[in-house]
């Protein structure tokens, strides 16, 4: 079996690097580099780079929600709850049929790891031909809260032998809920078994103004606008909505809604401010004040006021999620749509298989190669207030990789 897999693995290889070959042969520079990469692969060569695509993940299939939620309950980086190894369990297990319900609504599991497969190998397809010389680039999916785990993505990437190691956050914009949770899962993975890394690892840890990123969006945004009915185009409200934070992870100086303003602030500036707009947040969960305004408060305030045609806009996840396909789909757009009178309402797409969007992935990728830069500035301050002492470790742990 793991032999016929190999032997597929690499037919397809050769495959791959041969009509990139002859696709090559109309521009006069490249037959040269696709050629050395074509010997490399069929010579078996183990992946120079590493590329790690770090996200939240989903659950593939409804036996898999309880996990998932186990995991993301007992993420201490992610929030701190009293008595956490007892409250989690129990808080995971309530919530797991309600969950489970809405994953069934929307197919049964979550697309995040098809779309990611896809965005990674759109983006090392794109990373072979235009940087050679830290080829071959293989992709490699570490989710925090469902298999393949970061842990065991790592664990492959040190057994193939990887020199260059990316950890890649496929969040735009930087959170420590987030992106941090999953770096800190990296450090942790080193620190806990007391090894050191036999990859150089260095970090993409935001890019919320990217350029092709902010194309990818206002193309999106464009695409939808075009499908309101002509006379009423010009009264669309756009509605970029983000996952919320709670108050208490604002307040300690977190710089994610900074860096989703950033990226809706570039979106309507690529836009030329065709309509008028805000920047909204959902997903609020539990009784504790989180960051505002509310989409669907939002939606219901607007509907009251006579602006009945809106747009959302998911601006902080690339790929299409639960909280795009449930949430977004058939909470506000159905349900609460319908219970304002909304006259027209619709989501942009999510970025998914957009090829632009492999590109940005691949542009990215290529310049922080080309900076030898182990981590942004921005990632070495912590936020004023943490009181996360793996924050500061993590943060070291990357900014003192030797390049
Ligand atoms: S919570 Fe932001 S650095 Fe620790």
């Amino acid at each position: 079996m793991y032999i016929f897999v190999y032997i597929s693995d690499q037919i397809r290889c050769v495959l791959h690097r041969y009509t990139t070959h002859l696709r090559n042969l109309r521009n006069p520079a490249a037959p040269l580099r696709a050629h050395t990469a074509l010997l490399r692969c069929m010579r078996g060569q183990k992946p120079k780079t590493g590329i790690l695509m770090l996200n939240m993940g989903g659950p593939e299939k409804l036996e898999d929600v309880h996990g998932f939620l186990l995991r993301l309950f007992m993420d201490t980086d992610l929030m701190q709850l009293p008595v956490q190894n007892k409250l989690g369990p129990f808080i995971a297990k309530r919530r797991t049929p309600k969950i489970q319900e809405q994953y069934s609504k929307i197919g049964g599991g979550s697309p995040i790891r098809a779309w990611t497969t896809l965005q990674g190998q759109g983006m090392v397809t794109l990373l072979d031909d235009m940087c050679p010389d830290t080829a071959p680039h293989k992709f490699y999916i570490g989710f925090r809260y469902v298999h393949p785990l970061t842990e065991e993505a790592i664990e492959e990437m040190e057994k193939d032998g990887v020199e260059r190691a990316v950890a890649f956050t496929q969040y735009p914009q930087y959170s420590c809920s987030t992106t941090g949770s999953s770096l800190n899962a990296i450090y942790r993975y080193y620190n806990s078994r007391a090894v050191r890394p036999k990859m150089r690892w260095s970090v993409i840890d935001r890019w919320p103004t990217h350029p092709l990123l902010i194309e990818c969006f206002a193309q999106h945004v464009l695409n939808e606008l075009e499908r309101f009915p002509p006379e009423k185009r010009d009264d669309v409200v756009i509605l970029f909505s983000a996952h919320s934070l709670p108050l208490s992870v604002v307040n300690r100086g977190d710089p994610y809604p900074q860096e989703v303003g950033a990226t809706v602030q570039r979106v309507m500036e690529r836009l030329g401010h065709c309509n008028p707009y805000r920047l909204v947040w959902q997903s609020k969960v539990g009784p504790m004040p989180w960051l505002g305004p509310q989409t669907d408060e939002v939606i219901k305030g607007l509907c009251h006021r006579g602006k009945k045609n809106l747009l959302l806009v998911p601006i902080a996840f690339t790929s299409d999620h639960i909280e795009t396909l449930h949430e977004l789909d058939i909470e506000y757009s159905k349900i609460l749509g319908e219970e304002c009178g909304v006259e027209n309402i619709r989501r942009a797409e999510s970025l998914n298989g957009n090829p632009l969007f492999f590109k940005a992935l691949a542009d990215l990728v290529q310049t922080h190669l080309k900076t030898d830069e182990t981590c942004s500035r921005q990632l070495t301050l912590p936020c004023p207030l943490c009181v996360n002492p793996t924050c500061a470790e993590a943060k070291a742990f990357f900014a003192n990789q030797k390049h």
